[in-house]
């Protein structure tokens, strides 16, 4: 079913993957397979982001981690508070911060965005997952981020740097409307070489090809419902631990050996 291509023509980076989409659809789920899936392919040299505030991926994975970007932006605005530091070093600083806030576990790098307790916040956040995410993708071979739910994270470019957009959605219209929204937006805000569809919960390869129709949003495949998947997010069990079931077969077919992604 293949990928989009855009932007063509610019030298070939390190492969940044983010997982987009509306609210509920199953981001988080199809993130977590997917590092399931890399935590078996490609040991150490990828890359968590959890960028959803609410906590998705961590509590998806079993992963929490000690320190969060959203900690390190609390530690830079009392610096900057106590003394006036040199910019320079300041910006070093931020970019160690950052390296030492990547959690390891399971043969993989993760990272959490955290949530700020004020609203007025989020601008600052974003901007600096939006330098984390490009600092320290540099360092690793493939990078997963699971992103918050919408179309914010896009239009404040803190995607600027992702490769391969990976949208998600349910059966429903509406969030394929989200997905082609997050596309529109994308094309000015992301700079990214694949974009790609997957309809979560489909009751069949029909039913998702119908909706896939619907836009013109390269379908790459589709999820059906998974009772494995439901077991393992009831009991909050780590999807690193998944056994083979449809759920993650389908995702493996659809990203994997379909060729979107080359790892
Ligand atoms: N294919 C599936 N089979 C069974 N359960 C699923 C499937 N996809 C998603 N779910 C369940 O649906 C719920 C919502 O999925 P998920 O948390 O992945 O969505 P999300 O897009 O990350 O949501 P949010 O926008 O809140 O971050 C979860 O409880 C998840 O376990
Ligand atoms: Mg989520």
């Amino acid at each position: 079913m293949g990928g989009h291509h855009h932007g063509e023509g610019k030298a070939p980076e390190g492969t940044v993957l983010a997982v987009c989409g509306k609210g509920g659809v199953g981001k988080t789920t199809v993130s977590a397979l997917l590092a399931r899936l890399f935590s078996v392919r490609k040991n150490g040299r990828v890359l968590l982001v959890d960028a959803d505030p609410a906590v998705g991926l961590g509590m998806a994975l079993s992963i929490f981690p000690e320190r969060t970007v959203n900690d390190i932006r609390e530690e830079i605005i009392s610096v900057v508070k106590e003394r006036a530091t040199d910019s320079l070093d300041l910006a070093a600083s931020v970019d160690y911060k950052l390296m030492q806030a990547v959690h390891q576990d399971g043969g993989m790098g993760f990272l959490s965005v955290g949530r700020p307790e004020d609203e007025g916040c989020y601008c600052q956040l974003n901007t600096l997952l939006r330098e984390a995410i490009e600092t320290l993708s540099a360092h690793f071979e493939l990078t997963l981020i699971d992103a918050e739910a919408g179309v914010e994270q896009i239009n404040r470019r803190v995607m600027r740097s992702v490769s391969h957009l990976l949208l998600v959605c349910d059966t429903t219209p509406k969030s394929l409307n989200v997905a082609e929204t997050i596309r529109k937006v994308a094309e000015e805000a992301v700079n990214y070489r694949k974009l790609g569809l997957l309809v979560n919960r489909a009751r069949g390869e029909g039913e998702a090809r119908a909706l896939a129709a619907r836009s013109d949003l390269p379908l790459l495949g589709w999820i059906p419902e998974d009772e494995t998947v439901r077991e393992f997010d009831s009991s909050a069990r780590s999807f690193l631990e998944l056994p083979p079931c449809q759920a993650l077969h389908a995702v493996e077919e659809a990203v994997l050996e379909g060729g979107f992604l080359d790892i």
